[in-house]
């Protein structure tokens, strides 16, 4: 990275981090004011620019809202990170083994309306961003060397760079490890373990989860375990209580998916200290974080890890168009992991083109993917309101909305009857394709009554007509 930019980068950062801490330790409380961009400017003997980013950061991040003439002001507070981890409750739940089966690609019918989740507003990035980007990538001098299996050296450091001004944790470029996507990172990681175990890696999962990622790790020879899923994300008593005790652990502690609960605080200390008591491996799949349209900032669970034990996993599959096929990891302390990551990483070889890893290094330093963001995030934000406000109109009070404090999607859950999969049906026939929770459950037996929407890809439009036709569909049963 040019050495300007690498100042200018970690002056904003020096700028955020001051204020984000004071929000932290409640100096600056909720509702409180923030100096004008060029008082404080001024004060800290930097450029008014350099504040105005990090204003930009942290209102992306949802600590403060910054409106255009008016004051920027504390949206909330985190609190103290607690040192005790609360004791642990009794299990509520027990876990259970997922199985391998097979994909089914499900194509939604020509003129339908797709609620599925999975695909942010790829048609937002303007045009002329997106080209200046490629043709960047494109003009990289012809080399003729190998690519680094690990990913660019620019990627990794605007990676690790761009993490540090939105996440709290800024990693070493070397600790970041660039992959074709999420399920190919969760790939590497299961043959890592049985490289460092000498058997199948044993990784537990939340249940419902993330079905690709389940089905990545059993390709891979994992063997994992469902966990449930409590109000305050993954059942750690039901973690605690496992027997054996996994390798690893999967979690998705910023919004959970798909049900959207936020790990709190104190369950975060809590799985942080029981996995380092017991060498196992964290890992943080932080897929949409930087959506958050309700409540307070949620910083990564890597930002609180003093063990050492996290491994965090993002993606420009939601921020910015999932066929680029581009994730990244950023490696746990633990020596042996991270080595034997590597070497599974260098095995396989380098997966994505040095060309789109330079387009995207060139979004991430050119302020392209920082400006297309803050447009996507009120966006989405509005589309969430929409959601809100039609679903409130169906007048049944067993009806929950969840999931919409952040992120592309909600879920609708009911008890009892109509079932999810009638209701799915009856859409389909409307033209209107949703998805069933129990996909997403490792016991669909068990699973809730449910159905999950994706509202980001589609028109404003379409996606007015959808909830016309959902409203229509639930109030009638
Ligand atoms: C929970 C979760 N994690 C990660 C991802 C990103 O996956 P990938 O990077 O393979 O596109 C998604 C995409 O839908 C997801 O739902």
């Amino acid at each position: 990275m040019e050495r300007r930019a690498v100042d200018q980068l970690t002056r904003v950062a020096a700028v955020s981090n001051h204020l984000r801490a004071m929000i932290h330790d409640g100096t600056l409380a909720a509702g409180d004011p923030l100096p004008s961009t060029r008082t404080l400017a001024a004060r800290l003997g930097v450029a008014r620019g350099t504040v105005v980013a990090a204003y930009e950061q942290l209102d992306g991040e949802g600590y403060i809202r910054t409106r255009h003439g008016a004051v920027a002001r504390v949206v909330g507070s985190i609190g103290p990170r607690p040192s005790d981890p609360t004791p642990a409750p009794a299990p509520r739940g027990s876990s259970t083994r997922p199985t391998w089966s097979p994909a089914v690609a499900l194509v939604a019918p020509p003129g339908s309306i797709d609620l599925r989740p999975g695909t942010p507003s790829v048609r937002a990035i303007p045009v002329r961003d997106w080209r200046a980007a490629w043709r960047a990538g494109a003009e990289e001098p012809l080399r003729n060397a190998l690519s680094d299996a690990m990913g660019t050296r620019t990627l990794r450091e605007q990676i690790a760079a761009q993490l540090g001004l939105t996440r709290g944790f800024a990693p070493a470029p070397d600790r970041v490890v660039v992959h074709a996507g999420t399920s190919d990172a969760l790939s590497v990681l299961a043959e890592a373990l049985r490289i460092r175990h000498g058997r199948p890696g044993r990784i537990a999962v939340e249940d419902p989860g993330y079905r690709s990622g389940r089905r990545a790790m059993l390709s891979a020879g994992a063997e994992l375990v469902g966990v449930p899923v409590a109000d305050d994300g993954m059942d750690l008593a039901v973690l605690e209580a496992l027997a054996p005790i996994p390798d690893a652990v999967m979690v998705t502690p910023t919004h959970q998916y798909p049900l959207g609960s936020v790990m709190p605080v104190a369950a975060r200390q809590r799985l942080l200290v029981w996995a380092a008591a017991h060498d196992v491996v964290v890992v943080e799949d932080d897929y949409d974080s930087e959506f958050r349209h309700r409540g307070d900032p949620v910083p990564a669970l890597a930002a609180l890890d003093a063990h050492g034990v996290v491994l965090h996993l993002g993606g420009f599959s939601k921020i910015l168009d999932p066929r680029i096929r581009c994730a990244y990891m950023v490696l746990p302390e633990a020596r042996d992991l991270a080595e034997a990551i590597r070497a599974s990483r260098l095995a396989r070889g380098p997966v994505v083109s040095e060309v789109a890893q330079s387009a995207l290094a060139h979004l991430i330093r050119s302020g392209a993917l920082r400006r297309h963001l803050g447009r996507v995030r009120r966006d989405y934000a509005h589309r969430r309101d929409l959601l809100a406000t039609r679903l409130a109109e169906i007048d049944r009070p067993d009806l929950e909305a969840r999931a919409l404090s952040g992120g592309l999607h909600a879920v609708l859950t009911w008890p009892g009857r109509p079932e999810a999969a009638a209701v799915r049906t009856a859409l389909a026939a409307d033209g209107v394709v949703v998805e069933e929770l129990a996909r997403y459950a490792v016991t669909p037996e068990t699973a809730a009554n449910g159905i999950v929407l994706g509202y980001a890809a589609v028109t404003h439009v379409e996606l007015d007509r959808a909830l016309d036709a959902i409203v229509d569909e639930l109030a009638a049963r």
